[in-house]
């Protein structure tokens, strides 16, 4: 947990020096912004008495890889004050490990919804889906400040 923590303190220092803070910013906005459409998508298709299974595989597997990402995201600097609009709490930084732990989860949440894709569990599916969602709401209450300033 320390480690793992560290780890991510210092791989973030890293990533902020090898790219310019609006660069990484606006990257990491775009990430979630294709997160949210691919979820979006995702429940579209579960909603279906038939979804097409191709489809869902791809979302879950795309939900899958960027949940596993998110944390490379949230380099150290990045945030509010920067000089570029970010919704990103100052929280992030100095609760790493409370972050970390949210990233966490949702990546769990994601490989149980992964699973009941890959196993065509419909009901499953819609369940493991509808955590997956929650996992995104409790962060962003913790984690996203309701409004964007500079
Ligand atoms: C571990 C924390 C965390 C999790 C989990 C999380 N988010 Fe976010 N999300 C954030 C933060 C922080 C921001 C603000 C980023 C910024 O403005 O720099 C954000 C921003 C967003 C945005 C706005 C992007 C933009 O700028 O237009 C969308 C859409 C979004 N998240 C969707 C999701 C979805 C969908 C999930 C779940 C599948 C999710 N997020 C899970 C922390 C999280």
């Amino acid at each position: 947990m320390l480690l793992v923590s560290a780890a991510l303190v210092i791989g973030a220092m890293s990533g902020a020096c090898a790219a310019g803070v609006p660069q990484i910013v606006h990257a990491r906005q775009n990430h979630f912004k294709t997160l949210g459409r691919t979820f979006k998508s995702l429940r579209d298709q579960i909603g279906r008495s038939h979804p097409k299974w191709n489809l869902v595989a791809d979302d879950a597997n795309r939900i899958e890889h960027l949940a596993a990402a998110l944390s490379s995201w949230f380099p150290a600097g990045s945030g509010a004050g920067s000089g570029v609009r970010t919704r990103a709490s100052a929280t992030i930084w100095s609760q790493p490990q409370l972050f970390a732990r949210a990233a966490r989860k949702l990546l769990n949440r994601a490989q149980d919804v992964h699973r009941a894709a890959a196993g065509r569990d419909l009901r499953a599916l819609r369940l493991r889906a509808r955590a997956l969602g929650q996992a995104c709401g409790s962060c962003h209450r913790r984690f996203r400040a309701h409004g964007s300033w500079w």
